[in-house]
């Protein structure tokens, strides 16, 4: 089964052309690999538009995953989190506390990234740290178990085999 998946970078400079995108098209080509991937979508840093684009892509597109890049953060700006609390139906807590824990191990700052993961309907959603480093990093931690996960979520029944 090949699941779609919708990168969203979240940036108020990239969504106004004033910085160049690289972290959602590193997030592409990692997750091209193992699934098909939409054209990259860049919005600002504004909590109902980043949740319109994540319902749009999941409600709309029928898209299996949505991961996000930036906001995650502690600025004023940073939403991305809430975003995507006020669009999912139920948690996936143990993504971001991987992506937490092995990102500390390279860095402690990674600790204050407040990134959510969880479920709408069948989907799921990944939010990232922003910077390309940090995006490749947290993904790399999680990717491995992402097909799994949504083989669960579509209604595997067969045994987890692990
Ligand atoms: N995670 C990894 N793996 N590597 C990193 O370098 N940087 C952290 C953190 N997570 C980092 C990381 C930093 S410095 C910040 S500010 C937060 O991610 C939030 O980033 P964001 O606001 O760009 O989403």
């Amino acid at each position: 089964m090949s699941y779609r998946v919708q990168v969203i970078t979240v940036s108020d400079k990239g969504s106004r052309g004033e910085r160049v995108d690289t972290s959602g098209p590193a997030i592409k080509k990692m997750l091209e690999k193992d699934f098909i991937v939409g054209d990259v979508i860049i919005v600002p840093d504004e909590a109902d538009i980043i949740a319109d684009a994540m319902k749009r892509a999941i409600d709309e597109e029928g898209m299996d995953m949505v991961v996000t890049t930036g906001g995650t953060g502690l600025s004023a700006r940073d939403v991305t989190p809430e975003a995507t609390r006020s669009v999912i139906e139920r948690d996936l807590p143990g993504f971001a506390e991987v992506m937490r824990l092995e990102s500390y191990r390279i860095t402690p700052r990674a600790i204050i990234s407040r990134a959510v993961c969880g479920i709408r309907g069948k989907s799921i959603i990944i939010n990232l740290p922003g910077s390309e480093k940090a995006a490749v990093e947290c993904l790399g931690f999680v990717i491995g178990a992402i097909p799994h996960a949504l083989a669960k979520l579509k209604g595997d029944a067969a045994d987890c085999g692990a």
